[in-house]
């Protein structure tokens, strides 16, 4: 029988209050002279990307600054922009000496694995669609996370939006998988509550997927009950007070856990259906997210096994004994935490379309994050559960 799960992480992961005065110690023996920052204007404003440079100059490793990422899905030009700096050489940049630091959450750990990716392996990102077609190693890249959160500091993939086809391209490889990632909830206090809640969100919605997924295993299983255990609880804390440090912590740890789920267990049609809404209308992910998971839920639930929907509920702290009162409480207990961090409940409601569906709806089924569903749609399913969700 043959039933392998492979895991991919960090080498290191730096995680904790205070956490980034350990960055100096890993980046001293990696002997890299040159940095690339990737990151945007408002990380810049809050002083973020200053304590990261304060860091290189003391390693005497010379650096440079793109900070060209505008929120909240990252694009195939934001890739290219960044990739001047490494093809122009405005540091001389020689890429065996050089290092991708980015700064921020997902969307800038996106971009910076895309560019990172690019530089060595040439072309554009969009020839790397798909599931390893990343054939050489990317440039060293370090994640400094300031979101809880995609996961993206520790993922193998890259979500990038193609603003031709209106597509969010899910780039997936065991070589885009980050060097070193920093989760410090010190560079966590000033995210705004609204990003707060849409990643936040979307913690739960990766643990509540790769629990479900074809490719689950006892290790993400664990991980993902561990991780929504914590978001029911102080996902809410950290909306109500965002410099809640204990409650910035827990949040963290959960995203660390359920992105390591996610990495290795797959996701879902939560986020296949999601990012094609990223793709059109340029909505916060979690946000995306949120609106479909109930939907999902009602459609996959014949395809679960009983055990594992009565097991899911255990961490929201619900007691059921049927296949029917877990679906309830899970569905109830996931909108009650959504409605609680000012959530929207509509697709409509986010500006989509009826007449974008189809389209969106055969994109979702050539995602390949929709491969670990575990049930397997046609088209006509897929519009449904859209539908539903208007
Ligand atoms: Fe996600």
């Amino acid at each position: 029988m043959e039933n392998n799960h492979n895991f991919y992480l960090p080498r290191t992961n730096l995680i904790g209050v205070g956490s980034i005065k350990d960055l100096p110690n890993e980046l001293l023996p990696m002997k890299l002279s040159k940095a690339l920052i990737v990151t945007d204007k408002n990380i810049i404003s809050l002083g973020y990307a200053e304590q990261v440079e304060k860091i290189l100059d003391n390693l005497f490793i010379a650096h440079d600054i793109f900070d060209g990422i505008v929120h909240p899905n990252p694009t195939v030009s934001f890739v290219e922009d960044g990739l001047t700096y490494c093809d122009q050489g405005l540091l001389d940049f020689t890429i065996d000496y050089s290092m991708i630091i980015s700064i921020g959450g997902g969307s800038n750990h996106d971009c910076a694995k895309a560019i990172a990716a690019v530089a060595t392996n040439g072309g554009s990102i969009i020839d790397y669609e798909g599931w390893n077609k990343v054939a050489k190693p990317i440039i060293p890249l370090i994640c400094v996370n300031t979101t809880a959160g995609s996961g993206a500091e520790l993922t193998m993939t890259a979500i990038i939006t193609d603003n031709t086809r209106k597509v969010k391209m899910t780039v997936a490889s065991p070589l885009m998988t980050p060097w070193i990632s920093v989760n410090d909830p010190l560079f966590m206090g000033s995210m705004p509550r609204e990003v707060t809640a849409s990643s936040g969100i979307d913690v739960a919605c990766h643990a509540i997927e790769a629990f479900f997924s074809t490719e689950s295993s006892p290790i993400t299983d664990a991980l993902c009950l561990g991780a929504l255990e914590i978001v029911f609880e102080y996902l809410p804390r950290a909306y109500e007070n965002g410099y809640d440090l204990e409650a910035r912590e827990k949040m963290m740890y959960a995203n660390f856990m359920a992105a390591s789920a996610f990495n290795s267990a797959g996701l879902g049609y939560v986020h296949a259906l999601a990012h094609q809404l990223g793709g059109h209308y340029n909505t916060a992910h979690g946000s995306n997210n949120t609106v479909l998971m109930p939907h999902v839920l009602e459609y996959n639930a014949p395809a679960i096994p009983e055990p594992r929907l009565i097991k899911i509920c255990e961490p929201l702290g619900k007691s059921v004994r049927s296949r029917t009162e877990a679906l309830a409480a899970l569905i109830d207990s996931f909108k009650e935490l959504s409605s609680s961090v000012g959530l929207p409940e509509s697709l409509v409601e986010m500006g989509a379309r009826y007449e974008d569906i189809e389209t969106m709806a055969q994109n979702a089924l050539k995602d390949i994050v929709s491969l670990n569903n575990p049930r397997k749609g046609t088209l006509e399913d897929v519009i449904g559960i859209y539908e539903q969700a208007m």
